[in-house]
């Protein structure tokens, strides 16, 4: 042991997500267990009677501990409200891209504190219900300022840092698409990227078509930014097959997808991360998660945290939407929001549990993982260890 150990003993049941663990399953499921963490890592995972001894004892009653959830998908630096949005929309009207641009207008009148004090509210929200890593992208400002000083809040908050400058084309650009595309790809990409890892792109209808996301994401890689796209949330349209063809870690929403989309993304390594908190406030029919799976596409749960079209950071509510109304199993379902987002932003650090990986874990009350969707809306997250502290 190097730094401070702490053992966790009377874990009744040990989620890992390490196949190679426990039951041999993918989630690694092993009865009974301990871990032992040292200063921010994992240094033991086994069999409670086997644990090593550490500086600390923390006895958990008998129950579940899981992966950290990591969240791979959310759009947390903004200001506003749309609750009237969504009124209109539980009456009846459509979900359109259109609405992002009011929280732009709102987004840009705000001060970077008030950015920043949003944002680490709901960073600490999804703290609460148990997820450990976050993604955070930009995609309300859409001038170099703004977006630039909205990953500078994301920045503050999380690694895993998105420019979505590609979000929409903005109201003073409507006439003039390509002068803005040569602002994404230019100068708001240069301020952007010294803030950012990944870069992203909203290709569906109202929002950029192929050719326009494919030169974003062309501009974004040469700058040294990693690849993920929002893609077939509205139509069937192109986003899928592009993220495929340019090897992106992920392709967000897949809402709508055709056979063609799911073989291209079984044939790859690009992951599909469905967001069922959008469907559910979108009132749009749910990804078909089984369809996905049994084709051997790899998935991911996140909750597209936004303002507009799911204003949710709680991944247990995704999990059991999953499992009601997306054809997963619990398994798959936890599998996705903790291992599955972490391949969705290529790390191995995250959303398992095995020695060497950041300790970062969630504790349930309750006897199984099969809770997260057994007891919806149930606060099950008691306790959350990040980076080996208790939160
Ligand atoms: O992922 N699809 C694009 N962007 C967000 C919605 C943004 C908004 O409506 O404000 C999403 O659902
Ligand atoms: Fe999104």
């Amino acid at each position: 042991m190097s730094g401070w150990s702490t053992r966790l003993t009377g874990i009744g049941q040990l989620v890992t997500c390490d196949p190679s663990a426990g039951d041999g399953s993918p989630l690694g499921v092993i009865p009974d267990a301990a871990l032992v963490l040292d200063g921010s890592k994992v240094a033991w995972v086994g069999r409670a009677v086997d644990a090593p001894d550490a500086d600390e004892q923390v006895d958990l009653g008998g129950r579940t501990v899981i992966p950290g959830f990591v969240d791979s998908h959310a759009h947390l630096v903004f200001d506003g409200d749309r609750a009237d949005e969504f009124a209109a929309r539980m009456a009846g009207q459509a979900y359109t891209a259109g609405g992002i641009r009011s929280t732009m207008l709102a987004t840009r009148a705000a001060a970077d504190e008030v950015l920043h004090a949003r944002a680490a509210r709901l960073v600490a929200e999804m703290l609460r219900s148990g997820t450990t890593t976050v993604e955070i992208k930009s995609g309300y400002g859409l001038t170099v300022i703004d977006e630039a000083r909205s990953l500078a809040v994301a920045r503050a908050l999380t690694d895993e840092t998105t420019y979505l400058g590609a979000h929409v084309v903005p109201p003073e650009f409507a006439d003039d698409r390509d002068g803005y595309l040569a602002l994404l790809t230019g100068p708001m990409l240069d301020a952007c990227a010294p803030h950012a890892r990944w870069v992203d792109v909203f290709c569906d209808r109202g929002a950029f078509d192929a050719d326009e996301a494919r030169a974003v994401l062309l501009a974004g890689r040469a700058r040294g930014l990693l690849l993920r796209l929002h893609g077939n949330q509205l139509e069937a349209g192109p986003g899928v097959q592009l993220a495929v063809e340019l090897g992106a870690a992920s392709v967000d929403h897949c809402t709508y997808v055709t056979d063609a989309d799911i073989e291209a993304l079984a044939g790859s390594s690009t992951v599909a991360t469905l967001l069922p908190g959008a469907e559910f406030s979108t009132r749009a029919p749910y990804p078909q998660a089984r369809r996905l799976l049994d084709a051997g596409v790899t998935v991911a749960l996140a909750s597209d945290c936004n303002p507009g079209s799911s204003y949710t950071t709680n991944l247990p509510f995704c999990i059991a939407v999953a499992v009601r109304d997306m054809g997963m199993t619990p398994a798959e379902a936890v599998w996705s929001a903790t291992a599955g987002g972490a391949q969705a932003l290529l790390r191995d650090d995250v959303g398992v549990l095995r020695v060497d990986a950041r300790a970062d874990l969630a504790v349930l009350e309750a006897p199984s993982y099969v809770h997260l969707a057994y007891r919806p809306g149930v606060p099950l997250v008691t306790a959350v260890w990040r980076g080996g502290h208790p939160t």
